[in-house]
């Protein structure tokens, strides 16, 4: 079984690979290595309806089931923001340090008990024939006063996990993996995959 992934993100395809291992005879394949892509517009206002039309789009090009992700951070206090905003908060000036300093800034009169937050990340599995798969992976957290850490990417540097006592940042890789948003709804795709033994 051959599944095309909407992703050129190397560490994406490491990690989707590493979650889907357990299904025999699955292979990952990144688009780009199977024909240029226009890109693509992720322009719906949820995470579910980005990730559908990444798949949507990449599986009417190359005509083999095709996965897609949307992910982002969700913050309570500032009403979801910056939701499927994530990657481009505070306009395209800004890097990720840029991004999460920008959060820092907005969020400097949220008292520490209301600082709730946390990770999403939707899988869109579209097949040839037309059906459509979703999964939603979450991982809880909450938005720190001053970013610590220097592994990941994003917002990790400001995103504390309670049960280790650390930001995403300060976490390896594989520490990160087992208790992320993706890795969640990677598992939860795994198991549609293997139910449908294409
Ligand atoms: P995308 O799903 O790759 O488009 O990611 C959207 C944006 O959400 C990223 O650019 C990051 O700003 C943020 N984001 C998603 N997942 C993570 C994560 O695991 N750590 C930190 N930031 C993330």
């Amino acid at each position: 079984m051959k599944i095309v992934a909407a992703t050129a993100n190397t560490d994406k395809i490491k990690e989707i690979k590493e979650k889907l291992l357990s299904i025999p005879d699955l292979e990952i394949v990144p688009v780009s290595e199977i024909t240029d892509v226009p890109e693509i517009p992720e322009d719906a206002e949820s995470f579910e309806g980005n990730a559908l039309i990444k798949a949507r789009t990449i599986c009417s090009i190359t005509g083999m089931p095709s996965m897609a992700d949307d992910s982002g951070l969700v913050v309570d206090a500032l009403n979801g923001e910056p939701g499927v905003y994530s990657a481009r908060y505070g306009g395209p000036g800004l890097d990720d340090k840029g991004r999460y300093m920008l959060l820092l800034e907005k969020m400097a009169d949220i008292p520490d008990g209301s600082r709730q937050a946390r990770f999403v990340c939707v899988i869109a599995l579209v097949l040839p024939d037309g059906r459509e798969f979703t999964t939603t992976g979450r991982c809880e957290g909450s938005i720190t006063r001053s970013p610590s850490g220097d592994s990941g990417f994003g917002y990790d540097p400001v995103f504390y996990i309670e049960e280790r006592g650390k930001t995403m940042a300060q976490l390896s890789m594989s520490e990160k993996n087992s208790l992320s948003h993706r890795g969640k709804a990677l598992e939860k795709a795994a198991a549609i995959l293997k139910d449908l033994a294409l």
